[in-house]
């Protein structure tokens, strides 16, 4: 008997990628011939390949196994082990290299997604924007730590307030106090960081306000994740190009000492990575200008774009 297509599994991952698997990271799922966007939602646990042990995990490396949840963006026929009618096997790609990281085979689907059903409410964006007479939009800030990112985002808040828009500042260490308290530096903790943020956007947007967001965001696929959560043509990611030898000389928060004298680990430029935006929509070089200046720049750029 086929089981009715469902959009959350609980399954079991082998890792094959050198880049890790994260909570919170999205892949394209290929099961038979039907392909969606998966999201890790749970690790539960990994899986000792010697001891078959339960190992509590974050992250999941090359050849290693795990228990995991994942939520789709569309149902899929789908089989218990061993029913031949639909497949019950899986491999995962990169969404962007569509090169497979990992296999999968369900174990059972998850029921809570069947008893859930998305309302629709009379009052949208549109008319959220109208009343405000304004255009949403994400202004997503990415950089070093000390490039600016908080600084800028608070003159571009200025500004617009000033120009009678409605605005909300979302800035890494605000949040971090409070929302995302539970979370650290490591990769995982940052993917999940980013993924919450994201969400929080989504919903500042929906309610009509021009969002800024201040966080390193040091992640590609997170920064990809944000622009599709949020929607491509509300997304502005804004590039804080401060090169790091200017970073660290401004070290406004003393900790790009703490992370070279090994007192602080995982620091972004120093022990942890970033990656800078491949096609950012606008860039700022805080070098030379001032933080008013730059602000000005992001103003114009929302005025070219139609937002302003
Ligand atoms: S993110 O990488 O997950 O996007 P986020 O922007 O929220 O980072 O937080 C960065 C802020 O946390 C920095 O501005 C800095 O003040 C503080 N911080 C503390 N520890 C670290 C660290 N290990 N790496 C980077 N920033 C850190």
């Amino acid at each position: 008997m086929p089981n009715s297509p469902a959009d959350q599994f609980e399954c079991k991952i082998t890792w094959l990628d050198e880049q890790p698997m994260f909570v919170g990271r999205s892949y394209q799922l290929q099961i038979g011939d039907q392909a969606r966007k998966a999201n890790i939602t749970a690790l539960k646990y990994k899986v000792d390949a010697s001891s078959q042990e339960q190992i509590a995990a974050t992250k999941l490396v090359s050849s290693e196994v795990a228990i995991c949840n994942i939520s789709l963006d569309q149902p899929v026929a789908w089989a218990s082990g061993g029913d031949s009618a639909a497949p019950s096997k899986f491999t995962l790609l990169d969404l962007q290299t569509k090169q497979t990281v990992g296999t999968g085979l369900i174990n059972f689907a998850l029921r809570r997604s069947q008893n859930i059903h998305p309302h629709e409410f009379d009052i949208d964006m549109a008319a959220r924007a109208a009343q405000k007479a304004q255009t949403p939009a994400v202004l997503w800030l990415t950089g070093l730590s000390s490039s600016g990112k908080s600084t800028i985002a608070n003159e571009v808040e200025r500004q617009l307030f000033a120009l009678g828009k409605h605005s909300y500042l979302l800035d890494g260490d605000n949040v971090r106090h409070a929302l995302n308290r539970d979370l650290g530096f490591t990769d995982a903790d940052r993917v999940e960081n980013i993924r919450r943020v994201s969400e929080v956007a989504r919903l500042m947007l929906d309610s009509g306000l021009i969002v800024i967001t201040a966080f390193i965001s040091p992640f590609v696929a997170e920064r990809r994740q944000a622009k599709e959560t949020i929607g491509a043509v509300h997304f502005y990611e804004i590039f804080i190009d401060t090169p790091i030898t200017v970073a660290e000389q401004r070290d406004v928060k003393g900790l790009y000492k703490k992370a070279r004298s090994g007192q602080l680990k995982n620091f972004t430029g120093i022990d942890s990575p970033y990656e800078p935006p491949i096609k950012p929509s606008l860039i700022i070089k805080t070098e030379t200008n001032t933080p008013q200046q730059s602000a000005k720049q992001v103003i114009e750029f929302l005025q070219e774009q139609g937002v302003l």
